[in-house]
């Protein structure tokens, strides 16, 4: 079995695997000419073509454990109905849902056929793994998870404070907990799909999950989770499932006990002693280091990427990054981080 799998699995492997998130980006520069070719990033993300020629050239350059299929979380929005635009240099827009008859109009009517490019992707790219002999390489599937792909809808962009979702969830329980369960449907839906067509392991990113308090936390990023993962468990009970609540701090463990997520994912904030002891007994782990440090490279990335590695593989562990990669990252680090964690014996 691949040794991302085998991590994910709970079987140990003396080398640790690793990928990063955003591994397939702007810090590429084949990515960028890729990119003003098709003309912007919702264009490639569309194209089975392309999105399988951007999520093979990380693997080309470095040969990571995982290829993550180049797509984006906000793909379930666009799928049920709402516009999504993305601006450069200013992240993505849409239209922000507020009232009752703005929510009305979201529908499974296009949903399948907006996304069968991301499955047509997954498929065109397990093939071409095996093609070009990446046999090592798992394929990730992904989707947002429903808080933070409902802070997108609601706000319609990114945001500093979440004060329109927040006042939805306070003030208008019964609408916000209807977008929810929507969203949840749509991404059981989607990931399962994904599965079908060929992601050996998907993962849910709540990259909001840290702005909620305890009970909402409960309420909006661990039931919805938990739901989706027992809707995939029941149709492909095998294939593994991270979850990532970024920056749910003391939450972590009850996230992990909860959701039945195989893997948690971490962000940079969190100690590793801590997660060596809360955390990992129960699950895989998967982080964390700072995406900064990566950028700076040098001595501090090698003592870094060492004391990860220290405390952290002696259970199954799979390196990453606690956020994805800045797009100012010289390439130049990344080979020196495949070197470093593949390097490595456990
Ligand atoms: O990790 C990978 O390499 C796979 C592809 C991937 C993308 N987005 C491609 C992308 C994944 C897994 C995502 C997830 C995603 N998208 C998240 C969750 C993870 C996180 O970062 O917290 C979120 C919140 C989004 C929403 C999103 N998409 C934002 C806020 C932005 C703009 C910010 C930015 O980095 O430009 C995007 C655009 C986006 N998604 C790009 C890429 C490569 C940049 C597009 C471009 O201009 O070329």
């Amino acid at each position: 079995m691949k040794s991302l799998l085998k991590n994910l699995n709970k079987e140990l492997t003396e080398q640790t695997p690793f990928w990063l998130m955003r591994q397939a980006g702007r810090y590429l520069p084949e990515y960028r000419e890729l990119r003003a070719e098709k003309g912007g990033f919702l264009a490639m993300a569309y194209d089975p073509k392309a999105a399988c020629e951007i999520t093979m050239q990380p693997i080309r350059r470095y040969g990571m454990d995982g290829a993550i299929i180049f797509s984006d979380i906000l793909t379930i929005p666009h799928a049920l109905g709402q516009d999504l635009q993305f601006v450069k240099g200013e992240g993505p827009k849409l239209p922000p849902l507020r009232s009752k008859s703005d929510f009305e109009m979201l529908s499974f009517d296009d949903f399948e056929t907006t996304l069968q490019p991301v499955y047509d992707a997954l498929s065109l790219t397990s093939k071409q793994l095996s093609v070009e002999g990446f046999d090592h390489v798992t394929l990730l599937g992904f989707a947002g998870a429903p808080w933070t792909v409902a802070t997108y809808m609601v706000e319609g962009g990114g945001s500093k404070d979440y004060i329109n979702i927040k006042a939805l969830a306070y003030g208008q329980p019964d609408i916000f907990q209807a977008l929810i369960d929507l969203i949840t449907e749509a991404t059981s839906r989607y990931l399962i799909k994904q599965i079908e067509a060929g992601a050996e392991a998907v993962k849910i990113f709540d990259s909001w999950a840290g702005v909620l308090d305890p009970d909402q936390f409960e309420q909006w990023a661990i039931k919805p989770v938990q739901r989706i993962v027992e809707s995939i468990k029941a149709v492909y009970p095998d294939t593994p499932v991270i979850g990532f609540p970024r920056g749910a701090g003391m939450n972590y463990p009850k996230y992990a006990a909860a959701t039945g997520v195989d893997c948690c994912a971490f962000d940079s904030m969190m100690p590793l002693e801590w997660i060596a002891e809360h955390v990992q007994p129960h699950c895989t782990v998967q982080g964390n280091m700072d995406p900064a440090v990566l950028l700076a490279g040098g001595d501090i990335m090698e003592k870094k990427i060492n004391e990860i590695l220290k405390v952290m593989s002696k259970k199954p562990f799979i390196f990453n990054l606690g956020h994805g990669i800045n797009l100012q990252t010289p390439p130049e680090h990344v080979e020196r981080l495949t070197a470093l964690v593949h390097g490595f014996r456990r």
